[in-house]
């Protein structure tokens, strides 16, 4: 084969990669979604890179996009926590630990739960209980520090120690509740975790309330409640805005490296405004030069591809 000359059963090769240079901006169209399976997401969280505020991306995404399974999840250095439920108005959500236990389920011999100290979240107010402790847990304490275990509410133990679920820990049902903590207020040690290894006891809930029978903890509800801040806001100094945009329909996000503001509208459409003032912001158009033409829609785009590509074959033929 001479040197410099282009072998013809690679030419394919270049006109495919074009043909899919092509297809990505198919991709990227609607790239921030409004909800992520049944939860509706909004700022600051995110379905992705480029979507919600900056701070929460990638400890917060959505994963299976756009699919029936598709959760939003809070990755830690501990592991990765569907999310089940996110209050904007108090900024707190709650997150279901797989290995956490309770009343009905109870996993022996977890893994510790850990926040990461640079993520923008704290513990919320649901209460932490430690389950299958070295007894007496009134000794428990991290590093010979003073005591974790609130003597006060050690009836939650007793009530818990009745739940079927204790059956998979060794311990019998109505034990004596001396191998179980209330650990309150719990604060997650050095390492940022909830550190069960290091305290020796096997499992923990959380308990976020107690629902209409206080003494029946089949009924209570399981989770652990995350404080988030606000802080994506004052950063940006975007609140109004994002409101705004988020009222038109839109999803804030940010646009990297810079992480300026945009909001993300339909068909693609980035704006500094909202989707409803788009026409004010014709420079901040996918299409700059053609500030009032709607984008074209995906099956236009797809036939503008095929086009072009049946262009090139037409071209190479005749060569
Ligand atoms: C619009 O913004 C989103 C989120 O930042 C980004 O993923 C997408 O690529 C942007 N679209 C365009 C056409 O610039
Ligand atoms: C208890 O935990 C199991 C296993 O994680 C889960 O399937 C179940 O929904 C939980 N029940 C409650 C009431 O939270």
């Amino acid at each position: 084969m001479a040197i410099g000359r282009f072998p013809s059963s690679l030419l394919p090769i270049p006109l495919l990669s074009l043909f899919f240079l092509l297809l990505l901006p198919l991709s990227s169209l609607s790239s921030c979604s409004s909800s992520c399976g049944s939860l509706p997401v909004r700022y600051p969280f995110g379905t992705g890179y480029g979507c919600g505020s900056p701070l929460f991306h990638p400890s917060v995404t959505c994963t299976g996009e756009g699919d029936e399974e598709s959760r939003l999840v809070l990755t830690t250095h501990t592991g990765i926590y569907p999310i089940t439920s996110i209050s904007y108005s108090t900024s707190t959500l709650t997150i279901s630990p797989p290995a956490m236990s309770n009343c009905s389920t109870m996993f022996p011999s977890t893994p510790n739960f850990g926040l990461d100290w640079s993520g923008p979240f704290q513990l919320g107010p649901s209460l932490f209980v430690l389950l299958d402790c070295p007894a007496p847990t009134s000794s428990l304490t991290y590093k010979g520090k003073s005591p974790i275990c609130d003597a006060t509410e050690t009836h939650l133990c007793a009530s818990l120690y009745s739940c079927p679920g204790v059956l998979s820990l060794d311990i019998p049902i109505f034990a004596p509740a001396d191998t179980c903590c209330v650990y309150s207020p719990a604060s997650l040690g050095p390492k940022g975790e909830l550190d069960l290894q290091g305290l020796r006891c096997a499992a923990y809930t959380s308990v976020m309330s107690y629902g209409d029978v206080a003494t029946d903890p089949l009924r209570w509800r399981y989770g652990v409640v995350l404080k988030f801040g606000q802080t994506g806001f004052q950063q940006y100094g975007k609140a109004e805005v994002c409101a705004a945009c988020e009222r038109s329909g839109g999803v804030c996000g940010y646009a990297p490296p810079k992480n300026y503001f945009v909001c993300v509208c339909g068909s693609g459409v980035n704006t500094s405004v909202d989707c409803a003032s788009q026409e004010n912001a014709a420079t901040e158009y996918y299409l700059t030069s053609s500030a009032k033409t709607q984008l074209p829609s995906q099956g236009n785009l797809f036939g503008c591809s095929i086009f072009v590509l049946a262009l090139f074959v037409v071209a190479i033929k005749a060569m």
